[in-house]
């Protein structure tokens, strides 16, 4: 059984508590977040043992033993806790990629993880066809570009019409949309970089779903992969897709035959 605890707990750290309590490949030990309400009905709904102060939290999963912790609450705080983490030899699963945005940042990641003989796992989030850019990127790639259209309810600003909001490269998307392009991020690190991954962001009043377009030329040839996907309810930001990824992350890591 995997025992795992969590930092986050809303639209992905409950659909990810929700999937999992009750299931005997992985225990949930502990819940950490800022917003106490959110704990709460952590609590109350699942019975899970909540915190709301970082120090105690890291306290409490070295004394229960917890293998890994799932992040689920942004960049910023993956900044604040996640070399904490490592430096204890616990894994970390995080779904907030841009953090390797943040080149000096992510170094430090890499070389505690290494330090301590910690993995870090990222799932594909919000987009698919991760696997066939790691594969193409064996060979030189050419060009690598996401397009991402989503509703000014998912990005938060107002807008009447389709219009191109944002075109750069993945850490400029980052650092401008942190919560809304840490897909670029991911695409960058499976294919050419975070400074030759292309990326567009357009709003567009008419549409209901999130959606990312790659096209990436190469070595290998052409490959052309469209996400649709539906908007968390919770948090519109956040498509379900993310949320998806992260528990079949989980599922993998407790699996005996493993998709890579
Ligand atoms: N890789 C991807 O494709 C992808 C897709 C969507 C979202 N994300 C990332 O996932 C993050 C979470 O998404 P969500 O929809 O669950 O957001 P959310 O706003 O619904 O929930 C985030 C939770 O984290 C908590 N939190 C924030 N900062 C914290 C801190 N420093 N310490 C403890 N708790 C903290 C908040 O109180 C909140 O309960 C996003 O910010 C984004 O970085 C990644």
């Amino acid at each position: 059984m995997l025992k795992i605890a969590m930092i986050g707990a809303g639209s992905i750290g409950q659909s990810i508590i929700d999937h999992f309590v009750g299931k005997k490949q992985l225990e949930i030990a502990l819940v950490y977040d800022l917003k106490t309400s959110s704990l709460e009905e952590v609590n109350k709904k699942y019975g899970i043992e909540v915190e709301s102060n970082f120090d105690k939290f890291l306290a409490r999963i070295k004394e229960v033993e917890v293998s890994l912790v799932v992040e689920a609450a942004g960049v910023e705080a993956v900044q604040s806790f996640s070399l904490s983490i490592l430096n204890e030899g616990i894994d970390l699963a995080l779904i907030s990629t841009g953090i390797f945005g943040k080149e000096d940042f992510a170094q430090e990641l890499k070389e505690v993880a290494e330090q301590k003989n910690c993995k870090i796992y990222l799932p594909s989030g919000a987009i698919a066809g991760l696997d066939g850019i790691r594969a193409a990127a064996v060979y030189p790639l050419e060009s690598v570009v996401l397009t991402t259209t989503k509703s000014p309810k998912s990005l938060g600003i107002e807008a009447k019409e389709r219009k191109l909001i944002f075109k750069g490269t993945a850490r400029e998307a980052i650092e401008k949309w942190p919560k809304n392009l840490n897909v670029g991020v991911s695409l960058a690190m499976a294919g050419i970089g975070i400074d030759e991954t292309q990326i567009k962001l357009f709003v567009d009043p008419s549409i209901e779903v999130n959606t990312h377009e790659i096209e990436a030329d190469g070595t290998f040839g052409h490959l052309s992969i469209a996400v649709e996907s539906f908007p968390s309810e919770m948090n519109p930001k956040s498509s379900i897709l993310a949320s998806l990824s992260m528990i079949n992350l989980l599922e993998r890591l407790t699996s005996h035959i493993i998709f890579m």
